[in-house]
């Protein structure tokens, strides 16, 4: 009876709900589809949103299974467009809305979010909103998951955020997120996990209160600009699992209750200023796997409790830490990576390190340990990275090591290891690396060395490696450096060496190598080094066909028969051919001033000019035969466009403007085809020609007698400009290897002592920044051409990050460094502060001090100092904002404390998406730019939302700029209007 009643009452119940939830459907797909509207969706995604199928078999949309609801709209990675669509909140049963990594932009006004106050899960990662963050005004008693990270939301955190009864995650990480974090966020005690690293948060401390947060798990406040010491509170976090406080400015001791965090499996700490010793307490920690805690100042012993967890990854590099290392960390079952390098530990290294886990990276690098390397390193067969370099280890390498197949990178160089290298060593199928410099190393390279077909650099210098270069070496292909210098290595140098098409550097200095100097098809090769062996025969002429060629040192041999002409050919650095037996006359090229300690020692030499202390050459027609020379190379440039980027290397004693100090020494080097010397140009550095004066230096511009006309950049050392010596290199060294039509273009540089010269192609049209900014009315820049310059400076700097090897990166990308030539394409140029990213550096380097311009610099560099080509994008996303808006970036206009980032993401914020169609962002354009189509400001909003992703706060979060160059490029490919 009672369950026929129970029954009966059921049904009722059911039939009660359905009808509702039908008409509700109805309605549902009503608020769906009207919506949509608001969005712009290229891709077609939302194709299947018709109102003659039901909702909840629509894209992106999910139903509650059992009332047939919507409860569900995920729209994530689908391209749309358009502004917040609050509008999905109207749907009484919506449970759960995900926008993220779509383009949606604009604000979001708390009057829209109060309709979503049914929410469990918020989820609008990686769009492009803007303004500050929402205030949830009204309660939200569902929502559960608040991830807004990824965006570009500014100002402080409103105290709403403090109110969520329910809130498990929040994560905002990745924001323009400003002010100081909160202390109310305390009051979020159901929360699990914590997200809000990256973020350029005033500097301030982790509120004590964090302690409350009892049911925290992961805690993540990464680059926060957190400062002051890790409160006590911390150890109250008893269910944490991960803490990631890194790249902070947290300093004092790491607190002994963090042995309280008993579920923890991940501690960051680097990158602070952490000091003091590690605290014993961390033993306690027998959940921990990952242990961080490098880049401080720790100091003191490493703990034996620590070296005894089971973890997996122990990093304490660049610290001052000493003692020995505990033997119980051999014992670990479970480490894969350790990272000790650059602290001060002493005694050896515990014996049996790698026999009881599948180590795999092992760097102790600038440590003063002494003694064996372990044996066992590599006995589980894992092990990839050994890096152990300045130490003061002895003993041989062991034979084991030979059998390590995994091992592709070795740096044990500056050790005292001696001994014979394992043969099955030098053939290790998966190395690329292999620097044993500095040791007492000896034996011979086996022909088996064929074998290590993945070997990119061989660096063996300054040992006691004795016999033949074998043939074998040929066989690998891949061979960039080979650096063997200053060994006992004998015999021929095989020919075949010639072979490795991908050589860059070739040093065997001080050797005993005899036979020819090979030559060949490198067009790689930068640096030659054969000095001080006994090569004899003639130095090939092909010698002067290596396209990047700066060092040459063949002093020290025997080499004998002329010096080849060809060689003037050559943009060198350096040259040295003493010490030989050469004869003949000098070619022309090296017949001056500058070269006679390159050529000293070869009595047997002579010069046409007279060159003391080489006897004068017989007279000959010498004019007639440079002419023809001169004729020869120039149709040589002309048929070989390769060759034409080049070319003479040639010093010269500076007498017509140098009256001052007629002694003084010039060195000159050309990079392109030049109808000019440089007496030419020192007579028009004149006040009348200036045209521009900067901080490193003045601008000419110079009128030639050919025609030509060119931009002289005069540079000064001395008081005036400490580092112009640093930026000159920096600059020729960059501007002499790059070649693209988006860079300007170097043609000639000369220095001395007091000097120094870059001598540029003139471009008709200035600087972008004169042009944008400054009083030239007579050629405003319109649309057309805002839009080329912004895709040509792109293409420029893509080809710096992505074409160059190593990339550079610029470090000073602003409308001043922007040149335009006659036609308005823009040149990339002023490469002072230029970088190029080293090898070893794995994409990005630590600056020693803040460079670039203010306004363009990237919110990370300014406080990590860390750059990467990321920084480089949100220079240029701010070029961009201001080929828009016309402003400056850091206009007077704009309030204190006030960038362009900051002004357009501000003044954006009260309106809602940055929508094609309608024409509310009018304001923040140009109004030099009126009137414009709307198809122009189509575009000039798609570059508002370029410049806006690449000045994201997050680093990550920047396209490339080839990416850039896609996005600004679509439309002119699409009108055609591009010449490349
Ligand atoms: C939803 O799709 C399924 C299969 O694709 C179909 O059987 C069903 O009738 C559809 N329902 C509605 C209400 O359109
Ligand atoms: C939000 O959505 C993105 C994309 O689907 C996802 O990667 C991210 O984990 C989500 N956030 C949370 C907190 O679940
Ligand atoms: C946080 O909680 C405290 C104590 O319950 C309360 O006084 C305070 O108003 C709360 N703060 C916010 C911003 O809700």
């Amino acid at each position: 009876m009672a369950s026929y009643r129970y029954r009966y009452v059921m049904l009722l119940f059911l039939l009660f709900l359905a009808i509702p939830a039908t008409v509700g459907k109805r309605s549902d797909a009503k608020i769906l589809l009207q919506t949509r509207t608001r969005l712009s969706d290229p891709a077609g995604r939302l194709r299947d949103w018709t109102a003659s199928t039901s909702p909840c078999n629509w894209t992106g949309v999910a139903c509650d299974p059992r009332s047939g609801a919507v409860a569900s709209v995920d729209l994530s990675f689908f391209d749309l467009a358009g502004g917040f669509p609050s509008g999905f909140c109207r749907i009484p049963t919506l449970r759960h809305l995900s926008l993220s990594w779509n383009d949606l932009g604009g604000g979001l006004p708390a009057a829209e979010f109060a309709l979503c106050s049914g929410l469990e899960v918020l989820n609008l990662t990686y769009n492009f909103f803007v303004g500050g963050l929402p205030e949830f005004s009204g309660e939200f008693p569902r929502l559960r998951l608040l991830d807004l990270s990824g965006n570009n939301f500014s100002g402080s955190i409103p105290p709403s955020f403090g109110r969520f009864p329910a809130l498990r995650l929040l994560s905002l990480y990745g924001n323009l997120i400003s002010g100081r974090i909160p202390t109310f966020l305390a009051n979020l005690t159901e929360l699990t996990e914590f997200k809000l690293g990256y973020n350029p948060f005033r500097p301030g401390a982790l509120p004590p209160d964090i302690g409350n947060l009892t049911k925290l798990e992961v805690l993540w406040l990464s680059l926060a600009n957190l400062a002051g010491e890790i409160p006590d509170s911390i150890g109250n976090l008893a269910n944490l699992r991960t803490l990631d406080v890194s790249n902070n400015g947290l300093a004092g001791r790491i607190p002994v209750s963090i042995g309280r965090l008993r579920s923890v499996e991940k501690i960051e700490l680097w990158r602070n200023q952490l000091s003091g010793e590690l605290p014993e307490s961390l033993g306690n920690l027998t959940s921990l796997l990952e242990f961080d805690a490098s880049q401080n100042n720790l100091t003191g012993k490493l703990p034996e409790g620590l070296a005894g967890l089971h973890l997996t990854s122990l990093a304490l590099n660049d610290n001052r830490m000493e003692g020995e290392i505990p033997a119980v960390l051999a014992q670990n079952p479970s480490l894969v990576e350790l990272k000790l390098f650059n602290n001060r530990y002493s005694g050896e290294l515990p014996p049996e390190l790698g026999r009881y886990s599948n180590l795999q990276h092992f760097d102790v690098s600038g440590n003063q340990l002494a003694g064996k390397l372990p044996p066992d390193l590599c006995s589980r067969g894992m092990l990839e990275t050994l890096v152990a370099f300045g130490n003061r280890l002895s003993g041989e390498l062991p034979e084991s090591y030979g059998d390590c197949r995994t091992l592709d990178y070795v740096r044990i160089q500056n050790n005292e290891l001696s001994g014979k290298v394992p043969d099955l060593f030098w053939s290790l199928p998966k190395i690329y690396h292999l620097e044993l410099r500095g040791n007492k190393l000896e034996g011979s390279l086996p022909r088996n060395i064929s074998c290590a077909k993945n070997l990119t650099q061989i660096i063996i210098s300054g040992n006691k490696f004795s016999g033949q270069i074998p043939q074998e070496i040929c066989a690998l292909m891949e061979l960039r450096t080979i650096n063997a210098g200053n060994n006992q290595f004998s015999g021929d140098l095989p020919l075949c060496i010639a072979d490795l098409t991908k050589l860059e550097v070739l040093d065997l200095q001080q050797n005993n190598l005899s036979g020819e100097i090979p030559a060949g098809g490198w067009t790689e090769l930068a640096d030659i080094n054969l000095s001080m062996n006994r090569f004899s025969g003639e130095i090939p002429r092909s010698l002067g066909d290596l396209p990047v060629l700066t060092y040459l040192d063949l002093s020290g041999n025997q080499l004998s028969g002329e010096i080849p002409p060809e060689l003037t050919n050559l943009k060198l650095n350096h040259l040295n051919l003493s010490g030989n037996d050469l004869s003949g006359k000098i070619p022309d090229g090296f017949d001056t001033s500058f070269f006679p300690p390159s050529l000293a020692g070869n009595p047997n030499l002579c010069s046409s000019s007279g060159l003391k202390p080489f006897r004068k050459c017989p007279p000959s027609k010498q004019k007639a035969l440079r002419r023809a020379a001169v004729a020869v190379l120039l149709t040589a440039a002309v048929v070989f466009p390769a060759t034409a980027v080049l070319l003479a290397t040639v010093c010269y004693r500076f007498i017509r403007t140098g009256k001052k100090n007629p002694g003084r020494l010039w060195k000159l080097t050309s990079f392109a085809r030049v109808g000019f010397d440089e007496s030419e140009i020192f007579e028009c550095l004149t006040e009348e020609n200036l045209i521009g004066s900067g901080g490193s230096g003045r601008v000419y511009k110079v009128s030639l007698k050919s025609g030509q006309t060119v931009a002289v950049k005069r540079l000064w050392t001395g008081p005036d400009g400490p580092n112009s010596d640093q930026e000159f290199r920096a600059e020729v060294e960059t501007l002499g290897r790059v070649r693209h039509a988006n860079i300007v273009k170097l043609l000639f540089c000369c220095s001395a002592e007091e000097c120094r010269v870059l001598v540029f192609e003139y471009m008709e049209n200035g600087n972008l920044a004169e042009t944008l900014h400054g009083n030239k009315r007579d050629q405003p820049l319109d649309w057309e051409r805002r839009a080329k310059i912004a895709l040509g400076a792109a293409r420029g700097l893509a080809y710096l990050h992505h074409d160059c090897v190593p990339a550079v990166i610029h470090r000073d990308v602003k409308p001043s460094n922007i040149l335009l030539d006659a036609e308005f394409e823009a040149h990339v140029g002023d490469f002072g502060l230029a970088r190029a990213l080293g090898r070893e550096t794995e994409g990005h380097c630590v600056m020693s001090n803040v460079a670039g311009s203010c306004g363009y610099i990237a919110p990370e560099y300014a406080y990590t100092l860390k750059i990467n080509e990321k920084s480089d994008v949100y220079s240029f996303g701010v070029v961009l904002l201001e080929l828009v808006t016309g402003k400056r970036a850091l206009d007077p206009s704009f309030e204190e404390q006030k960038d362009i980032v900051q002004w357009v993401i501000d003044a954006m914020s009260p309106k809602r998406a940055i929508e094609v169609s309608d024409m509310d962002y009018e304001f923040l354009i140009d109004p030099r730019l009126r009137p414009f189509t709307s198809s122009d400001y189509k575009e000039m909003v798609r570059v508002l939302n370029v410049a806006l992703s690449c000045t994201s706060a997050f680093p990550m979060n920047r396209p490339s700029m080839r990416r850039v160059v896609e996005l600004l490029g679509d439309r002119r490919d699409m009108n055609s209007v591009v010449q490349v």
